[in-house]
């Protein structure tokens, strides 16, 4: 919850008052809390709402909690630990798989920070902590019909549908729940990276779309509107 205060902050400093969001995740969840600031969502790879089984939420609650809880205790003897610059990367790609080499050095310009002549990580690795919130799936679908939104689903033929292993039934529910809200689904062929490791197979479809739903082709549409009237 934290990083949509986060969020709000950073929006507030650019003095941004509304904007389209590309993402793998919580843009869906952004533009169900903050219907009023999103003109268009682009979802990469991912079904936006993740419900869980309302039997396995406590039991994920308690991980999680316990998770921080190890965490906070290794404060002490927690120290940052180092890389070179390939085994840095060796370690990103060991978590994901589907990342080229030169998706690897790509994401590498933010993930990692030079410290005297080594690398270390510069992402938060609570992260990696299971989430102490979770929704079930009437919560889920729920919060989809707060998405006014125009949303677009790109799903990669070997991505998440492969990778990221739902309990029956569950992506249907959440797909006729997407498409009950209008959204466009295109699946794509490719991986969870896709964008990343061939980009040019999916800037076009998200260009598109995003374009036909800019704020500013609809403002110029009606000042043509409002010219010919005049
Ligand atoms: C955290 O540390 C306390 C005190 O040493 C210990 O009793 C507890 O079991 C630890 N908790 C976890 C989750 O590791
Ligand atoms: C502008 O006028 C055209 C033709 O009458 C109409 O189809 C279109 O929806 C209008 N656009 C807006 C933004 O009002």
């Amino acid at each position: 919850m934290s990083i949509f205060v986060i969020f709000l902050h950073l929006f507030a400093a650019l003095q941004w008052k509304r904007f389209s969001i590309i993402g793998h995740s919580m843009g869906e969840s952004f533009s169900a809390l903050y219907p009023e600031m999103v003109d268009a969502v682009v979802l990469l790879d991912t079904y936006g709402f993740l419900p869980a089984q309302v039997t396995d939420m406590f039991k994920n609650m308690r991980k999680g909690i316990n998770d921080q809880i190890q965490y906070d205790n290794k404060t002490e003897e927690r120290k940052e630990r180092v890389y070179t610059y390939e085994k840095a990367k060796e370690r990103l790609k060991a978590a994901n798989p589907s990342l080229s080499d030169q998706s690897a050095d790509i994401l590498l310009e933010r993930a990692v920070r030079e410290v005297e002549g080594a690398f270390v990580f510069t992402r938060d690795f609570r992260i990696n902590l299971k989430n102490v919130v979770n929704n079930n799936m009437e919560q889920c679908l729920h919060m989809m019909s707060l998405v006014k939104a125009p949303v677009m689903i790109l799903l990669a033929k070997d991505g998440l549908f492969k990778t990221f292993i739902l309990p029956d039934g569950y992506v249907d529910m959440i797909l006729k729940g997407w498409t009950d809200q209008k959204a466009t689904i295109v699946d794509v062929e490719g991986d969870h990276h896709i964008h990343l490791n061939k980009p040019e197979s999916v800037a076009s479809i998200i260009t598109d779309f995003l374009q036909s739903h800019s704020p500013d082709k609809t403002e110029s549409e009606s000042n043509n509107n409002q010219s010919s009237k005049l």
